[in-house]
């Protein structure tokens, strides 16, 4: 057994650990050695904990430590790198159940100096003294002395209020991300902000009643859950499909949050703090997020994110869409000066990034001028793109943010979008009835020339029609976007 100093200095190295690999993770080249040191961070923190005189039982430990570790080696072998932001929304929400469960579990956990007094009577030979109406009257003032506090109290309600809002919410984001069908066929919560608010309002007054009351109306505490999960479900069923990256955002620092509030209940400082890193690295991503979309913090709070309804329909919009083939391409490219790259999505289903990286090579070495517009929230999670191309050796030097680019996209001769769709959808800017109006975009319309490769006129993840390919200066390159790319590059070696 550890003594609770070496713990303790053992959790402060963890924590010390967890700062160093934050920080690493804030640029690419260092973000695998800042993974790499978080999780070394965690590992030490779970072992010193195992070791701890608070482990009473092993075998459960154990249980949960192999069903644990298989489901987690069977989900990282199986899943595909387009499928991470589905898996990290379902992280998100197993951190809120732990929480929940967690701090719902330690309310009936008997009170270790009660339980110590009770014992010096039983061991004793004494226990017929317990019904002794001076020891009932000094066990009652002692479990009043060390039993629960109002804070202690505080922290298990917002550790199962922010836990459940977390779990619920992570589902729906889950299903969302996945795009299945029967979610399109599930209701909004009547009354929208207001019902949230409502249903926030009445979770509160759940918890009030076990903070006044005590831990002993558990009940209070689980009726709780079931209003915050309803709450949860509420908040992120009614968010538009461009939204969602603030939404996931915000329940990642949920989790932290909700993590940091059982850190207290079990006055774990390592839980705190690295519930409170992630509560906080969370809070920034949302704003970040915010920023880069175009919404204000309030509205993703109480679920009410941009507009829903999109007013035209594919008729209309793709009434004159021109398609190229790579050919053609290639000739544009060879008199081209300037050329945009625009990633988005589709980039990353077709695993584009090294073919992509081919072709800018190609055009290099002709003279050409390569650029890449990086949106913010292309692809499916926070910095998608970054670490596709990254992973192609493409220089981060060329990769340039959203305004970056957008200040000069006019003068590119060819900007070439590769499965990007709702990142450059001109409704954004011009369609004040989109459901992702007002959201920021490459304007890859405006470059002189704009080639977009995808397989088909289908939508985005906003579902919503692009303008951009019926676009007078657009030409549609229909296919799988490797395939179409090692097509224009072994054309252009042909030119
Ligand atoms: P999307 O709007 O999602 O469009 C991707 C396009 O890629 C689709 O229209 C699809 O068209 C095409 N595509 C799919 N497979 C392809 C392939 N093999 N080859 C070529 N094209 C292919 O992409 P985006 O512009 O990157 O926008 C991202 C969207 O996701 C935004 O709405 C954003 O809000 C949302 N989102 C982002 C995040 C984060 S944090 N980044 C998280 C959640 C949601 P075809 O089927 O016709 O090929």
């Amino acid at each position: 057994m550890l003594s609770d100093v070496t713990l303790n200095l053992a959790y402060l190295a963890a924590i010390v650990l967890f700062v160093f690999g934050l920080k690493g993770m804030t640029r690419p080249r260092t973000a695998v050695r800042g993974n790499q040191l978080a999780a070394a961070g965690m590992m030490l923190a779970v072992v010193v904990t195992l070791f701890s005189a608070e482990v009473l039982t092993w075998w459960a430990i154990l249980i949960g430590i192999v069903i644990g570790v298989a489901v987690g080696v069977l989900v990282a072998q199986r899943v595909a790198m387009t499928e991470m932001p589905e898996l990290v929304a379902l992280f998100n929400g197993l951190g809120g159940l732990a929480s929940l469960l967690v701090a719902g579990a330690m309310m009936y956990v008997p009170n270790p100096e009660v339980q110590a007094f009770i014992a010096s009577y039983v061991d004793t030979g004494r226990s017929e003294m317990l019904q002794n109406e001076m020891i009932v009257q000094q066990i009652a003032t002692l479990e009043q002395q060390t039993g629960s506090t109002a804070f202690s109290r505080l922290a298990t309600v917002l550790s199962g209020l922010i836990g459940a809002v977390t779990l619920s919410g992570s589902l729906v984001a889950f299903a969302k991300l996945r795009g299945y069908d029967w979610l399109k066929d599930l209701p909004a919560i009547p009354g929208g902000t207001w019902a949230n608010l409502g249903l926030l309002v009445f979770a509160l007054l759940l918890g009030g009643c076990l903070i006044a009351a005590g831990l002993d109306e558990s009940w209070t505490y689980w009726a709780m859950a079931v209003v915050a999960l309803a709450l949860g479900y509420g908040l992120v069923i009614a968010i538009g499909g461009a939204d969602m990256p603030v939404v996931i955002a915000l329940l990642n620092s949920y989790s932290g949050l909700a993590a940091a509030a059982t850190g207290f209940v079990l006055e774990n400082s390592v839980l705190i703090v690295s519930g409170s890193l992630v509560g906080a690295s969370g809070l920034i991503l949302t704003q970040i997020m915010c920023k880069a979309m175009n919404r204000s913090l309030p509205n993703v709070l109480f679920g009410t994110l941009g507009p829903t309804g999109s007013t035209l329909s594919d008729e209309e919009v793709y009434a004159t869409v021109k398609s190229t083939s790579a050919e053609e391409v290639a000739m544009l490219l060879e008199d081209a000066e300037r050329v945009v790259v625009v990633p988005g999505y589709g980039m990353a289903v077709a695993q584009a990034q090294h073919a992509v990286r081919d072709l800018m090579n190609e055009l290099t070495a002709r003279g050409v001028d390569v650029e890449f517009g990086i949106h913010p929230v292309a692809g499916r999670m926070p910095g998608h793109m970054n670490v596709l191309l990254a992973e192609a050796d493409i220089p981060y030097e060329q990769l340039l943010e959203m305004d970056e680019i957008n200040n000069t996209i006019q003068q590119a001769d060819v900007c070439l979008v590769v499965g990007a769709n709702d990142t450059v959808n001109p409704d954004g800017r011009t369609n004040p009835d989109s459901a992702i109006a007002g959201m920021p975009i490459i304007d890859a319309d405006k470059a002189r020339t704009c080639i977009v490769i995808k397989r088909s006129l289908s939508p985005g993840f906003a579902g919503i029609p692009n303008p951009l390919f019926a676009a007078g200066n657009t030409r549609m390159l229909f296919g799988d976007g490797k395939e179409a790319l090692v097509e224009i590059k072994n054309s252009l070696e042909e030119v």
